[in-house]
């Protein structure tokens, strides 16, 4: 090859192969390495000085080289230099893959048919575009045999694949995200776990005030279904969270448990609603009634756990 490639394409390329290179082999998490490893900018930095100082020495060396060369190679070597740039292995690749007839030979190819003056090339097929066409083929026959013959899948169970994967996917995203939930937005976890979890809270946090079995102490009794602060999951999420009035004794909590943990012993306190506690403390502050809870008298159908055990509870306290 006569010509070689000029420096401004050379420079970037070797550039931005190396950058490739390095943000593929850096494993740099879910964030491009050189965002993730500031230090890699300096390091490109350094390549991409480095790679100007070479191709500066080369046009030193080439330069002192010229000058020890005879008039006649100078002329010489400055004919070659100065041929134009070409592309000549995209050229010869394009040429391959079109096989056109340049103009001068135009003549092999054209057809006796003449129309007014018209004429008409017997061009053959482009190549790139036979090789298209068979490759349809082929992907074709592969499709028939995957999905006709052997039949693989078809478009329900891919439809039902891509949906189990999505619910799996919502399944691990609530489990990271329990912690999301606050005051407004909490739920009663009826599920055991959560309220086993809920009880090795209160066991080792709540007894010295409300008592092992919520009957009250110190702090209210949270079996009853009456409520100082407001009773139903979200009050009591609200209470164990901001802590109750001032002065009383119940701290806020929500520096000591994450929102789902809170969650959980929410639901352990409103799970207690109901029970019969050994010494049951004298109830204070008023019955709660939840203001969501369907207006027939609860307990029949009522959906929310917190509404059942007001009707259970008021047996209890008849007892
Ligand atoms: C230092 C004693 C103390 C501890 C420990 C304590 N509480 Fe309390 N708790 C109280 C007092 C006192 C009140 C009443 C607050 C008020 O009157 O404002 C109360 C109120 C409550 C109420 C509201 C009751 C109502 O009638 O509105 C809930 C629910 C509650 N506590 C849950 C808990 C939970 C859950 C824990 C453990 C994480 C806990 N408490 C730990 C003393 C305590």
């Amino acid at each position: 090859m006569s010509t070689k490639t000029p420096w401004w394409i050379r420079v970037p390329v070797l550039f931005f192969l190396i950058f490739g290179l390095m943000e593929y082999f850096i494993d740099s998490g879910d964030k491009p390495a050189i965002i993730e490893y500031p230090i890699t900018q300096f390091f490109l930095l350094l390549v991409l000085m480095i790679l100007i100082a070479i191709e500066l020495i080369l046009g030193s060396i080439e330069n002192i080289m010229f000058q020890t060369l005879t008039e006649e190679g100078k002329e010489r070597y400055l004919e070659a230099k100065n041929k134009k740039f070409e592309w000549t292995w995209a050229k010869n690749l394009m040429k391959k893959l079109t096989r056109t007839k340049s103009i001068e030979r135009e003549q092999e190819i054209i057809l006796d048919h003449n129309y007014d003056g018209i004429r008409e090339l017997d061009n053959v097929l482009p190549p790139w575009w036979v090789y298209l066409f068979y490759a349809t083929i082929v992907f074709g026959v592969v499709y028939l045999i995957r999905f006709h013959v052997i039949g693989e899948y078809d478009q329900a169970l891919e439809y039902e694949q891509e949906v189990a994967a999505a619910q799996a996917a919502i399944q691990e995203y609530k489990k990271t995200a329990k912690d999301l939930v606050d005051a407004s937005t909490v739920e009663y976890l009826s599920d055991p776990a959560d309220l086993s979890a809920g009880e090795k809270i209160f066991q080792t946090n709540c007894v010295v005030c409300h008592t092992a079995d919520g009957g009250g102490g110190i702090g209210p009794n949270l079996t009853d279904q009456y409520w100082i602060l407001g009773g139903g999951i979200k009050n009591v999420f609200n209470t164990i969270s901001e802590g109750g009035r001032d002065g009383k004794g119940m701290i806020a909590w929500k520096q000591s448990f994450k929102p789902a943990e809170i969650a959980q012993v929410a639901s352990y306190v409103i799970s207690l609603g109901g029970t019969t506690p050994a010494n049951p403390k004298a109830p204070e502050g008023d019955i709660w009634v939840d203001p969501n809870a369907p207006a027939e008298p609860a307990g029949t159908e009522s959906e929310t756990p917190a509404t059942e055990q007001v009707s259970d509870s008021t047996d209890v306290a008849m007892d």
